[in-house]
């Protein structure tokens, strides 16, 4: 516990002071095939243009920029080879593509710009011993997204973080400056649009936008700096860029959208059996179990305890036979312990991490003292992923990556001595340069083990630390959050800008980890968890249980209805995972993301978007029911009353314990199913499309249309990667007295959709009274119609029009709906 003596005035750290210098003035510049090096007295700098609207500029204080290796974050790119540079007095400009950057000889500052209307920034650079710094101009109405995983507000203006991956157990508050994930991606946007800038450095950096109003300052510590600028049009621009460099995920097996349980620990098999009968007893669907660091024999990882495990194989069976997974912990500390296969297999062949003297690095974790696997060799993440056979083995395909940053209890620093020397594939580093991208690489290690084990099924990873590109290897949960109402709130904007830095998979503890949930909390956080991409309940060892039953009938029947709405929306959301996985952009979006020119969305941290066509705005606040919502343009309705409402301002809106304020878009069309207990399969044979219309107020006579695109594949194999899926269009128009609905396939595949199944369309909000469907008769209920396979109703009361039409997937089995007034 700090004490007020912490900000005694003899305590107080002595700030670097140290002048700052110029790397210039040039001494000289060399065009070379794809980028151009320049460079100045105390340093250097590389350019090239990888994409249309990507360039990279290496700058380096002592080592050679051009030869500077981009890190595993990045996916290999080819530099485009047009390059033009004129000499002028107090300038170089160097003409790539539509980028114009003009270098300061002087200073070797660089300008950078597009025609002459779009500025990408100006970027000085200066250095203080091994410290480089560069100095990018704020623009006064530009707000700051991205850097992944931070507390605090949505818009980062005004803050400052270390890039530098810590297991930090005490209380996510403003002042953690770092968290576990490292994503240095900077953000700029403004109504006249956005620019990226990403700097690819897994060493130590600081990001500073406290400071001055008018900069932003990114120092690194060891004399290097490799920047990517994106010049998005927009946000989903930069957005799409930035996952073009560091990659997207890929589909996720369906059941790892579902519901998932934990906690530290359930302590034996018959302890997890019960549990996942009490779900199938209670009716909550459930699609995962996880196995915290007990199921292990003295935590070592790569093996049962024996006694209170003894049988793996059969508790994994069971619960299969349940629709239950189990996904077990594996963190990256190998206990050393003679007769420990796994430690005395990598001691033998030299995987472990050491000093440079070769003497092996120790460390204490769970397992008491322990090694660590040097993940930046290939050969050592490919004994690392090999050796989840033994997982494989016994039915398992997902595993929970723990400690990666890595974590040591007993080193001064909580993490690696910075002085551990990796292998790095023959260009050795210093764990002090390779810090951040250490728990990356291990994800990777276990990703591509498992991919080659699993023979074709989709793995599935959850990591605590990662770095740029993570999203490639893992989803991402946000660590060791509290049952704090505060902690629930700061998942959201920590959520979206995990999103808008590439990672699409991620989510919070629900209910929280450390400290003590009680069942208020836990409805309102399972009521945010079920629309945030990773639904998990987690908690801690000696903290109140926090089972969905827990805390009485009222709140498990809540939280069991949120859980099955989670699952009503699997079709929805799983083609939102499949978007992530094609564009890179996210599935729980900030509002700016769609809405980009509209400022009141541009802080607006507490409620964010499921795709575009969902609004969700959670309580989070003991007993409130109310809560301010900022619908912007557009007509919007309640979800659960049918309420309209103008968009392009704030309401309050209403929601008792068994509500969270939702909200859809007139124009939405969101595909949904039903009594699900677990995933089973995505292809979903009983379909209701709910389609919301122009409302019978209101409208100004124009043409309402939306659209949706359904992707479906068999959700748990590889397949849709050679095509194997496919991909329903839906499509309506509303006029007056006039409905289209129409459905066609852009993409199937017979071994995907080739089953019969039941399409039901739900409109909502229809904005006049039917009184023919071509081809389709009037039955005079819903019962009646759910027992039929065709035909339609008209709810008067509620404005409801469900229309049943036969289909059979397939290409030439399109429908079409014709509604008459
Ligand atoms: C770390 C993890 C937490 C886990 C615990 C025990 O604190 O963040 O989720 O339960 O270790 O493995």
């Amino acid at each position: 516990m700090h004490t007020s003596e912490e900000i005694h005035p003899d305590q107080v750290g002595a700030e670097h002071t140290q002048a700052y210098r110029s790397l210039g003035p040039v001494t000289g510049s060399i065009s070379h095939e794809a980028g151009v090096t320049v460079h100045g007295e105390a340093g250097n700098l590389s350019l090239w243009r990888l994409s249309p609207q990507v360039l990279r500029i290496a700058c380096a204080l002592q080592a050679d920029s051009a030869q500077m290796v981009p890190t595993e974050a990045l996916i290999p790119q080819q530099p485009q080879e047009d390059w033009e540079v004129t000499d002028y007095q107090s300038k170089l400009v160097v003409r790539t593509g539509a980028f114009h950057v003009a270098l300061d000889k002087e200073t070797l500052s660089v300008q950078i710009r597009q025609g002459s209307e779009q500025d990408y920034g100006e970027y000085s650079f200066s250095f203080s011993g091994s410290r480089l710094r560069c100095r990018g101009k704020l623009k006064e109405e530009a707000a700051i997204f991205g850097l992944g995983e931070t507390t605090g507000y949505l818009n980062k203006r005004g803050d400052r973080y270390t890039m530098w991956n810590s297991d930090v157990l005490d209380p996510h508050v403003p002042d953690m400056e770092s968290l576990y994930q490292s994503i240095p991606l900077l953000i700029h946007h403004s109504a006249e649009g956005s620019l990226g800038l990403f700097i690819d450095h897994p060493g130590r950096m600081t990001i500073d936008m406290r400071e001055s109003n008018d900069y932003y300052d990114v120092e690194t510590m060891n004399g290097e700096m490799d920047l990517y600028i994106i010049a998005g049009k927009d946000l989903r621009g930069v957005v799409t860029s930035y996952t073009g460099l560091t990659g997207r995920m890929q589909m996720p097996p369906l059941w790892s959208l579902g519901y998932q349980q934990s906690r530290f620990s359930y302590m034996n098999q018959e302890e997890v059996l019960d549990l996942a009968r009490t779900f199938r007893a209670k009716q909550i669907p459930c699609d995962a179990i996880y196995l915290d660091i007990h199921y292990m024999d003295h935590y070592k990882v790569f093996s049962f305890d024996p006694v209170q495990f003894p049988d793996p194989q059969g508790m994994i069976e069971e619960l299969k036979e349940m629709g239950l997974r189990i996904v077990p912990i594996v963190d990256p500390g190998v206990k050393m312990d003679e007769g420990y296969t796994i430690y005395e297999e990598g001691l033998a062949e030299r995987h472990f991490c050491k000093f440079a003297d070769g003497e092996a690095y120790i460390g204490n974790v769970w397992p008491g003292p322990s090694v660590f696997p040097d993940f930046t060799e290939k050969r050592t993440r490919e004994w690392w992923g090999a050796l989840h056979r033994f997982y494989v083995e016994h039915g398992i395909s997902g595993i929970w990556n723990d400690m990666n940053e890595p974590s040591v209890f007993n080193s001064p620093t909580k993490t690696m001595d910075e002085e551990v020397v990796h292998g790095n594939n023959g260009q050795p580093r210093t764990h002090g340069d390779l810090h951040n991208i250490y728990g990356m690489l291990m994800c990777k290690a276990t990703k591509e083990g498992l991919d080659t084990l699993l023979e074709g099924e989709r793995s599935f990873v959850l990591t605590r630390a990662g770095y740029a590109g993570i999203q490639r290897y893992a989803a991402v949960w946000t660590g060791d959050n509290r049952s704090y109402w505060q902690h629930m709130e700061m998942f959201m904007a920590m959520g979206m800008n995990l999103g808008l830095s590439g990672v699409a998979f991620c989510g919070a503890d629900v209910g929280g980890f450390m400290h003590h949930a009680s069942g208020e909390l836990l409805v309102r956080w399972t009521q945010l968890g079920a629309f945030t991409p990773f639904f998990r309940n987690h908690s801690a060892i000696e903290t109140r249980q926090q089972e969905p039953w827990t805390f009485g009938e009222q709140v498990e029947e809540i939280c069991r209805t949120f859980i099955e709405l989670r699952y009503s929306l699997l079709p929805y959301l799983y083609s939102l995972f499949h978007e992530a996985a094609q564009t890179g952009l996210p599935v729980m979006r900030p509002l700016v993301l769609e809405y980009p020119q509209d400022e009141r969305t541009f802080n607006l941290s507490d409620q964010f978007l499921l795709g575009n066509q969902m609004l969700v705005a959670p309580i989070y606040r003991p007993g409130a029911e109310h809560r301010s919502v900022y619908l912007p343009e557009g007509v919007w309705y309640d979800y659960w009353t049918g309420s309209r409402y103008e968009g392009g301002r704030p309401y309050l809106a209403r929601a008792g314990l068994d509500r969270i304020p939702l909200f859809v878009k007139s124009g939405a069309v969101i595909p949904m199913t039903s009594g699900l207990q677990h995933t089973g399969e995505a292809v979903w044979s009983k379909l209701n499309v709910h389609i919301y219309g122009r409302g019978t107020e209101g409208h100004d006579g124009q043409v309402l249309a939306g659209e949706y695109m359904l992707y479906e594949d068999d959700g748990i194999s590889r397949a849709y990667q050679t095509g194997e899926f496919s991909c329903l269009h839906i499509s309506f128009e509303e006029a007056d007295g006039v409905l289209e609905v129409n459905t066609s396939y852009n993409h199937t595949d017979e071994a995907v959709a080739g089953n019969e199944r039941e399409l039901l369309f739900t409109i909502h909000q229809l904005s006049f009274v039917p009184v023919r469907i071509v081809g389709l008769s009037e039955v005079p209920s819903l019962p009646h119609l759910e027992v039929q396979t065709a035909g339609w109703y008209y709810d008067r009361q509620g404005h409801h029009l469900s229309v049943k039409v036969p289909f059979r997937a397939g290409h030439e089995h399109g429908v079409k709906i014709s509604v008459n007034g």
